[in-house]
């Protein structure tokens, strides 16, 4: 019985948690393009945190906005949730991926968050991780510890496509310069981006989006957020905390225990198939479209899948922005002046 009820919920929680990704982005797509992507980050913050108390969980952020000193919302260890439900879950968060492109009105947005049941999210701090992507024909066909054209080779094998062909995400960073240089000596197609590594890395997981493989270090909530949707799409996920410094060391040894810059797989990242991922775009994507406002109403374009039944839903929505609560509208209203 009780296990009947928390599938019922677990399905359930699939649109309670798109509807929280949704709101979040209409929030921060009201900043689209002003210049401002602290202003944008905190709408989404606020929007994202608003909507969670009407959610029927007991959750608690393991990776989120930063730790409790310096994020004033869905920091780490945060409750979440109406807290009154014996449903008690994990929740990883990033609330605006990407606040510099939605600051400047470029492409590439995403509001985003997974949730899976206590204890099977990984619980790191806010700092760096080195990672790979790739889809469900890859799957045990990359690793983040080889070079990276005998991954691209795998890949390609895996597809059935010359190397010229597979298409491979970089986030354009210094850091990256030997990795994109092997690219370009192997004759890999690079689609370099100036922000969000979420998104392409998900892409990797959908027919058709033309982005066949992700790589290379961004933060480590994304990486999380990456995986809960790998996890749930059949694809591959490695990861590895990347601390900068000593003090970031100690945290992370803190919180995950053992070796923190040890191999982290799929199913260190994310433990269990029973998790559920969502991300709604701000802006325009390969995945998804950006919000859209049409005065009294606005448009939001959503993915959201769940592990458990390997569902993938793209969710097309009409927002009438009179009628959220009050607490949303607050959020929502400021800028609509
Ligand atoms: P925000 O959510 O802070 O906007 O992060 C955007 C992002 O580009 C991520 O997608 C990426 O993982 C990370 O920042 C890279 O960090 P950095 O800009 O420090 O290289």
């Amino acid at each position: 019985m009780v296990a009947q009820r928390q599938e019922i919920m677990a399905r359930e929680l699939s649109l309670e948690i798109a509807r929280v990704t949704e709101v979040a982005a209409l929030a921060s797509a009201r900043w689209w393009g002003k210049g401002d992507k602290n202003a944008a980050d905190g709408a989404a913050v606020a929007a994202m945190r608003a909507m969670f108390d009407s959610v029927n969980v007991t959750g608690t952020v393991v990776i989120g906005e930063g730790e409790m000193d310096e994020a004033p919302m869905l920091y780490i260890g945060e409750k979440v949730g109406k807290g009154t439900s014996e449903f008690e879950v994990d929740i990883a968060v990033d609330p605006l991926e990407g606040t510099n492109l939605v600051a400047k009105g470029m492409t590439g947005a995403i509001t985003t968050l997974a949730i899976a049941p206590k204890g099977c999210l990984l619980h790191a701090p806010d700092m760096y991780m080195d990672k790979i992507a790739a889809g469900p024909k890859c799957r045990g066909k990359i690793h983040l510890d080889r070079p990276v054209m005998e991954n691209v080779r795998a890949v390609g094998r895996a597809l059935g496509k010359d190397v010229w062909d597979v298409t491979v995400v970089v986030l354009d960073r210094p850091r990256h310069q030997k990795i994109i240089d092997a690219l370009r000596q192997g004759g890999a197609r690079i689609k370099l981006i100036t922000d969000g590594d979420v998104s392409p890395a998900v892409a990797t997981g959908i027919d058709g989006s033309g982005i066949d493989m992700m790589i290379g270090v961004g933060g480590a909530p994304e990486g999380v957020l990456a995986a809960a949707a790998l996890r749930s799409l059949g694809g591959e996920f490695m990861g590895r905390l990347w601390p900068e410094n000593e003090e970031e060391r100690d945290r992370a040894s803190q919180m995950l225990g053992g070796d923190p810059e040890r191999l982290l797989t799929l199913e260190d990242l994310v433990r269990t198939e029973d998790v559920i991922f969502s991300a709604s775009g701000v802006t325009d994507g390969e995945l998804l479209k950006g919000v859209r406002f049409y005065g009294d109403f606005a448009t939001t374009h959503t993915i959201v899948m769940r592990g458990e039944t390997g569902t993938v839903r793209f969710v097309e929505t009409r927002h009438r922005l009179d009628r959220k609560p009050e607490q949303i509208r607050q959020i929502l209203e400021p800028l609509s002046r």
